[in-house]
């Protein structure tokens, strides 16, 4: 089946209307009182084409908390800096366990498994700001020039309410550190990373923003930040981490690689074709859109579209 780009919209109509009669959408985030204050029901998703055009529906243009969706964008910067050395201080596989686990640290000698669980993350934005002497900055104006849109910003509240509940962080971080995993002191560290989930941003903005990864590695203005090879590792890295525990039934029913955040959104890349951002607060139990994840498994099914 070839989906014509005039079908996007039809679909996404679709999707919207059946998703409205799905019961039992989860539950907000509740860590921070920032993120349990978001309505579980509320929906946007937003399908954007390699030239940068944008489809949507429902609160597509609403900004939400992007949360663990920033980890593919700090590996990005990262990974076109430093290239493979970065892989010899974070793995590539599935770790099975929670976003914020600690378990595989200490027998895997402060190695995180994979760059899209807490400690891999904190490891790839100590890498950045190492590099750039301003992780979140840096990743904010990649994100302002790919979606085109220079109002996007750091949610200070967010960010202070994470760092008032950031134990868990600060023990991955410190617990790395003491295995020479970290090179920043751990409060800089901490800060760079929850300015970093705190950035505000729309379906619209991150379907925009992940085309990169659908270009092969070019960026909207044409420039490239990654080669080919390397736009396909990140690809594959998000395939099979990017749902954490759920990772496999996310490839099993969704068929795109993809990363979700706990604010409720996800993006997804179709490689040479486009990109998707949903957004729904409602949770399942490891972290994931439970609407989210039924819509990407929906615009699949109807589309045709997926990497198998
Ligand atoms: O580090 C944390 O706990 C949060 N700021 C981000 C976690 C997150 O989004 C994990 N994703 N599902």
């Amino acid at each position: 089946m070839t989906i014509m780009s005039s079908q996007f919209q039809p679909v996404l109509d679709r999707i919207m209307a059946e998703i409205d009669r799905t019961p039992g959408r989860g539950r907000s985030a509740d860590y921070i009182p920032a993120l349990a204050a978001r309505d579980p029901r509320r929906f946007g998703m937003a399908v954007a084409e390699l030239d940068g055009t944008v489809y949507g529906v429902g609160e597509w243009r609403q900004p939400f908390s992007t949360q663990s969706i920033t980890k593919v964008f700090t590996l990005a910067l990262d990974l076109a800096r430093e290239g493979d050395e970065l892989w010899e201080h974070v793995g590539r596989e599935p770790s099975g366990n929670p976003f914020n686990s600690l378990v595989q640290l200490e027998y895997e000698n402060g190695i995180p498994r994979n760059p899209f669980i807490n400690a891999g993350a904190l490891v790839v934005t100590d890498r950045l700001h190492t590099r750039t002497g301003d992780a979140a900055g840096e990743l904010l104006s990649f994100l302002r020039a790919e979606s085109g849109n220079p109002d996007l910003g750091f949610d200070e509240e967010v960010a202070a309410s994470e760092t008032a509940h950031g134990d868990r962080n600060a023990a991955l971080a410190h617990f790395m550190a003491s295995y020479g995993n970290i090179d920043n002191e751990v409060p800089v560290l901490l800060d760079q990373y929850f300015r970093q989930c705190s950035i505000a941003a729309s379906c619209a903005d991150l379907a925009l923003a992940t085309g990169f990864l659908a270009r092969h590695g070019i960026r909207a203005d044409g420039g490239r930040l990654l080669s080919r090879s390397q736009a396909k590792q990140v690809n594959a890295v998000m395939l099979t981490c990017g749902t954490y525990d759920a990772a496999g039934d996310f490839a099993y029913r969704v068929g795109l690689p993809g990363k979700s955040g706990v604010g409720g959104g996800i993006i997804a890349v179709v490689p040479g074709r486009c990109t998707l951002c949903v957004w729904s607060p409602g949770l399942d139990e490891r972290g994931n859109s439970v609407a989210g994840v039924a819509a990407l498994d929906r615009f699949t099914t109807l589309t045709g579209l997926s990497v198998f």
